[in-house]
């Protein structure tokens, strides 16, 4: 997994808000946090960072780098971070997805996540605006 500066950037090329440097360092050095990173030879592709609690666990973010999107690297980076999670103990799983992100929404509904609640006017958007936050959840037994 890249470091703090590398994890700020990447998420930069993903959200409209992206979380800084030093909160990324909080992240990494958190011991409830677990990342998992892909490295390339040409670069950094992406992350998924997620924070466990007893048996639950939330996805905090995951974001894959402009080059690598629609190659799978989301699908494989989800599919290890949930076996790892389970090999934690941990028996669900929670996100939040902006309801208009339908390249994150395809991929967790792909991978079992269902909607579980929605959060209205949740969402900061790149224009002004507020959008709506879907909760999804995924049992792991
Ligand atoms: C969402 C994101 C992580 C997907 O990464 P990716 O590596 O391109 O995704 P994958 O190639 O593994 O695709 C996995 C599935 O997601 C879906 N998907 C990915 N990108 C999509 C797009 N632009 N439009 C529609 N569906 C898409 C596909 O259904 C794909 O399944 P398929 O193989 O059956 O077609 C990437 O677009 C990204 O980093 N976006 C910016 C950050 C972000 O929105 N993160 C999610 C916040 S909750």
């Amino acid at each position: 997994m890249s470091d703090a500066p590398d994890c700020a950037s990447l998420h930069a090329t993903g959200f409209a808000h992206p979380w800084s440097a030093s909160e990324f360092e909080a992240l990494l050095a958190d011991s409830a946090c677990l990342s998992v990173g892909v490295d390339t030879k040409s670069g950094f592709a992406g992350y998924l960072m997620s924070r466990i609690a007893a048996d639950e666990a939330e996805v905090l973010t995951i974001v894959v780098a402009p080059a690598f999107r629609m190659f799978g690297c989301a699908q494989r980076l989800l599919l290890d971070h949930l076996s790892r999670l389970a090999a934690r103990r941990v028996q669900v799983v929670f996100l939040e997805v902006d309801a208009q992100n339908e390249a994150a929404l395809a991929l967790y509904r792909r991978n079992g996540f269902l909607e579980v609640g929605r959060r209205k006017a949740y969402y900061a958007t790149a224009e002004g605006g507020r959008g709506d936050a879907l909760v999804m959840r995924r049992n792991l037994t």
